[in-house]
């Protein structure tokens, strides 16, 4: 039962071990691994006048990305883009704008040729209260990125899909006023696992790994070590001990022996009486015995079974097999110690821990 409770505990400390182990792995993936980018969507609400119908339009979408250095808040105005087709990029620093209206107004820019940074100082140097950059030649046509554009943070820009950047560009081109009003969308948050965090945490994975797998072969060589060394001692113990069996005295009981009276102490091996023609063996602290049980006892046990006298002791047989005797719970306290003790498995718990690291 002890030993039932023992393996019990130590099921439960290798299972603490290694969930402490995959819960530090988790921690180092959410946080050295991870790298988060924050990113915010924009609503787009555009208004014109149909020229043929004279009826206005409305249309708002959320197709907008807010630009990385962006200010996050909403922005309105009337568009306007660069007033040659050859600079529809805005990278020129001289290129026009021409709103079609007073007041507050926006720039249309196409992507390309030049940085997001450039366009947008361009634009605010003609006092553009915002910028919508379109995206160009991406495979997906709804694509935007999150802009970078470092030393522009005091004005909101957006990005918008190429459709519809061509859209508003063909609506600007035949002279249509538009009003635009950009406004926050939703919060998303975006988690990036780099390549190089990824080789550290692997790394670090395996040198734990090789650790544990050292400790356990340290663990198990030393166990072997321990457990040949304890059966080489038993050896050389039983043998000294049937060398001193063979030096105590030997009696055959006889009819009228006061062994066999009713009053007498039983064999503490076996609980019976003495009866007559029972072979008895005599230890050296008087005590006696049958020869068949108390022989198998002392080859194990080396004491007297009432008494605990050491046979080999009384025989002055001691001298190097005494010594050996003493050696097994020192040899344990040195190989075991607190933190192994603390980690020592059943074979089968181990079993399962090597299979399932590897
Ligand atoms: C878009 O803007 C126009 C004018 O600013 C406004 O009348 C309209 O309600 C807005 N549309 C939406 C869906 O907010
Ligand atoms: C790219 O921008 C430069 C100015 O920065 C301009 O001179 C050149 O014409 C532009 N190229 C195209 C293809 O728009
Ligand atoms: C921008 O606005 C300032 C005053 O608010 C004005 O002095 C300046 O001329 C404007 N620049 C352009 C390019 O319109
Ligand atoms: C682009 O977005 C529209 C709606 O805004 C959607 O219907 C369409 O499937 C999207 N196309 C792609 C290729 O994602
Ligand atoms: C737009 O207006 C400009 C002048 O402001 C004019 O030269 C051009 O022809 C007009 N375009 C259309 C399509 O009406
Ligand atoms: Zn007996
Ligand atoms: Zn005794």
């Amino acid at each position: 039962m002890a030993l039932s409770v023992i393996q019990a505990c130590r099921s439960l400390a290798l299972s603490t071990w290694l969930l402490s182990f995959c819960f530090v792995h988790l921690l180092c993936l959410d946080f050295t691994v991870a790298e988060k980018e924050e990113w915010y969507t924009a609503f787009v609400n555009i208004t014109y006048v149909d020229p043929d119908t004279a009826e206005v339009r409305t249309e708002k979408t959320e197709c907008g990305r807010y630009g990385e250095h962006s200010l996050k808040r909403e922005a309105r105005g009337v568009l306007a883009m660069p007033a040659t087709t050859q600079d529809r990029q805005a990278c020129d620093p001289n290129s026009r704008f021409t709103p079609r209206a007073h007041g507050a107004w926006i720039a249309l820019i196409s992507r390309g040729n030049c940085t997001f940074k450039d366009k947008i100082r361009h634009a605010v140097g003609h006092n553009a209260s915002a910028v919508v950059i379109f995206n160009v030649g991406s495979s997906n046509p709804n694509e935007t990125i999150t802009m970078p554009h470092p030393g522009t943070s005091d004005v909101v820009a957006i990005m918008i899909p190429e459709p519809k950047g061509r859209e508003l560009v063909l609506l600007l081109e035949r002279n249509i006023t538009v009003h635009m009003h950009i406004t926050i969308g939703t919060r998303n948050l975006q988690k990036y696992v780099s390549r190089t965090s990824v080789v550290f945490v692997s790394i670090s994975f395996i040198i734990l790994m090789i650790i544990s797998l050292a400790w356990l072969v340290f663990y198990y060589i030393q166990r072997f070590r321990y457990a040949n060394a304890r059966d080489r001692n038993q050896r050389r113990l039983g043998d000294a001990a049937k060398k001193a069996i063979s030096q105590l005295q030997v009696r055959t009981i006889r009819k009228g022996d006061q062994e066999t009276e009713s009053d007498f102490d039983n064999c503490a091996v076996c609980i019976e009486g003495y009866k007559p023609n029972d072979v008895v063996r005599i230890l050296p602290c008087r005590h006696l015995f049958h020869k068949g049980c108390v022989d198998p006892w002392l080859v194990d046990h080396r004491t007297c079974p009432m008494c605990k006298m050491n046979i080999l002791k009384a025989l002055g047989l001691t001298s190097s097999a005494e010594c050996l005797n003493e050696l097994p719970m020192d040899y344990e306290l040195a190989v075991g110690g607190v933190a192994l003790n603390a980690m020592v498995m059943s074979d089968d718990v181990m079993g399962g821990d090597v299979a399932g690291g590897a």
